[in-house]
């Protein structure tokens, strides 16, 4: 089956501290975004791309898409003062209600075509599902800088992209929340609050949010990693 995705894009990388979007940083000579949007490209089971960006960057986005030779047309939206906004911006403009949608952070460039598979395949048979990985560090909750108590860590989950739903319950999920002015961090936790059962699929360590200056030092070692795993298969 094949999935549509939406990548929010028209953040502001405050916490980057670049003086503009962090997408827009280059990483080996190409944006961050256009890895993204890479991977959606090149794989068969993605029909349609829906980008948000922010209005000011349209002009220079299309550019660099052409100019990167992204092949797969791109719908541009307009996103919003809110990730959740730019996301339902994107709802907006989805088609086939019965189609599998993916919600995938543009600031994550190393998501790769297996886990969106194992993801897609997940969504399909429990209507909606999310990558994640375990947590590693223990991970304690304070009331100031009092510790109040210790959390089970093997139940503790460190929730990424993409995340997977049926079409119309994410579009159901998105009005829900608008109407009740929920804003929520995460698409899963405006389908988890309709009641529905959301699923994890065990993802990968690489697979980080470019967020802060020395996440760009992460993601370079993860590119030479990659260069030289695939050197040696060739
Ligand atoms: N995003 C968006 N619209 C917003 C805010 C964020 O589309 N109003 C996108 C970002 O471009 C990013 C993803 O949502 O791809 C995750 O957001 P985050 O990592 O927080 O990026 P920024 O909001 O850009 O960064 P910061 O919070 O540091 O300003
Ligand atoms: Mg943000």
């Amino acid at each position: 089956m094949t999935y549509q995705v939406i990548l929010p894009a028209a953040g502001q990388g405050k916490r980057m501290g670049a003086g503009k979007n962090k997408l827009l940083l280059e990483l080996d000579g190409v944006p961050i975004f256009i890895y993204t949007l890479r991977v959606f490209d090149c794989d068969d089971s993605c029909s349609r791309i829906i980008l948000a960006v922010n209005e000011d960057e349209k002009r220079e986005i299309e550019r660099l898409l052409a100019q990167f030779g992204i092949k797969k047309e791109v719908k541009l939206v307009s996103g919003g003062s809110e990730r959740q906004y730019s996301v339902y911006a994107g709802v907006k403009v989805l088609e086939n209600d019965e189609d599998i949608v993916l919600v995938h952070d543009a600031a994550r460039p190393f998501i790769d075509s297996e886990q969106i598979q194992r993801l897609v395949e997940a969504a399909e048979q429990y209507g909606a599902a999310i990558l994640a990985v375990p947590v590693k560090d223990t991970i304690k909750r304070a009331e100031g800088n009092k510790i109040k108590d210790t959390i089970e860590r093997s139940s503790l989950w460190s929730v990424q992209t993409p995340q997977a739903f049926r079409t119309f319950e994410l579009r159901k999920a998105h009005e829900q929340a608008l109407c009740d002015q929920y804003l929520g961090t995460d698409e899963a936790s405006l389908v988890e609050r309709m009641g529905h059962d959301v699923i994890i699929v065990e993802g990968n360590y690489d697979n980080i949010k470019l967020t802060t200056p020395e996440d760009l030092f992460f993601a370079e070692t993860i590119i030479a990693k990659r260069k030289s795993l695939k050197e040696k298969r060739s």
